[in-house]
């Protein structure tokens, strides 16, 4: 089975209670779904990506139903399924490992000869590259600076709409490479990151996903959320503000193993 991140931490703050009816609105590669099926959660399990949940062979389990569709519809997908209210929703956000290293659609900086698709619902219209080719240079910029407060958008934005639109991840790539004069895969890390967010209305669909879940939250229900970068745990934090709702712990638990380190849980309990 695959081990997703912090399965352990996100379990404990999760708190599954047996018979108990939990949302996982990030299916992924079904290893958080699988562990609250195993303690005895019934599972409703969303993806907006069809191919996550094509890829999910090995033994369905019987308290688990996967639906492909998007988090910010968590309410209504709940609803029409009759699985409210609920104990728990865990959103494990971003993306999984099959799909920076395998879909093919330009996800990672590091497969150059993909498409700049970036697309999680295939069904959307709006690719990266057509996403950029539809910017002026002032947009783009206002999307790279708003999704990842990359220091050198203004530079990149220059260097990307001045030569021909790019269509595969290394004409992006070249195209950051001539704005910045180096090599930098935190620069590229923060470029893909910003122009992910923009194609699947990342933020927009937290937000929502965010309020959904607690109109269908139980008294003392839990909403754990998995976040990776301080935009999306800036979004979390502020959703709990202006809410008037409660964190469970002050500080967000911190991943500590390096392919986790920048990974961040925060509970929210519905009190
Ligand atoms: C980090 S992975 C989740 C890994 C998962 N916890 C596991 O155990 O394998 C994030 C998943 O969320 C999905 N996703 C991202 N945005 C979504 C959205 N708005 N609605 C539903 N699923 C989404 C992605 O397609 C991806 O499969």
């Amino acid at each position: 089975m695959h081990t997703p991140v912090l399965l352990q931490q996100v379990m404990e703050r999760l708190a599954v209670k047996s018979g108990g009816r939990y949302i996982d609105a990030t299916f992924g590669e079904g290893g958080y779904s699988q562990e609250i099926a195993n303690r005895g959660g019934k599972v409703l399990a969303l993806d907006l990506d069809s191919e996550q949940l094509k890829a999910f062979e090995v033994s369905r389990l019987p308290n688990l139903d996967l639906v492909n569709g998007n988090f910010a519809d968590i309410e209504a997908i709940a609803k029409e399924k009759n699985f409210c209210p609920v104990e728990g929703v865990v959103f494990d956000l971003g993306l999984s490992m099959r799909q920076l290293k395998h879909s093919n659609r330009g996800f990672s900086y590091k497969n150059l000869d993909e498409p700049l698709d970036m697309r999680l619902d295939t069904e959307k219209e709006l690719t990266a590259a057509e996403l950029i080719k539809r910017s002026s240079q002032e947009d783009l910029f206002e999307i790279l600076a708003k999704n990842s407060e990359e220091l050198r958008s203004k530079e990149i934005a220059l260097a990307v709409k001045s030569r021909r639109n790019p269509e595969t991840v290394g004409d992006l790539v070249r195209a950051i490479d001539r704005a910045t004069g180096i090599s930098s895969q935190a620069v590229y890390a923060r470029v893909f990151q910003a122009l992910r967010i923009a194609v699947n209305d990342e933020f927009g669909s937290l937000r929502r996903g965010l309020q959904g879940a607690v109109n269908i939250l139980s008294p003392q229900g839990r909403i754990v959320v998995v976040t990776f970068h301080s935009l999306e745990d800036r979004i979390v934090k502020n959703f709990v503000k202006n809410g008037k709702l409660k964190f469970l712990e002050k500080k967000p638990f911190r991943g500590l193993k390096s392919f986790e380190r920048s990974a961040k849980i925060r509970t929210i309990i519905n009190s």
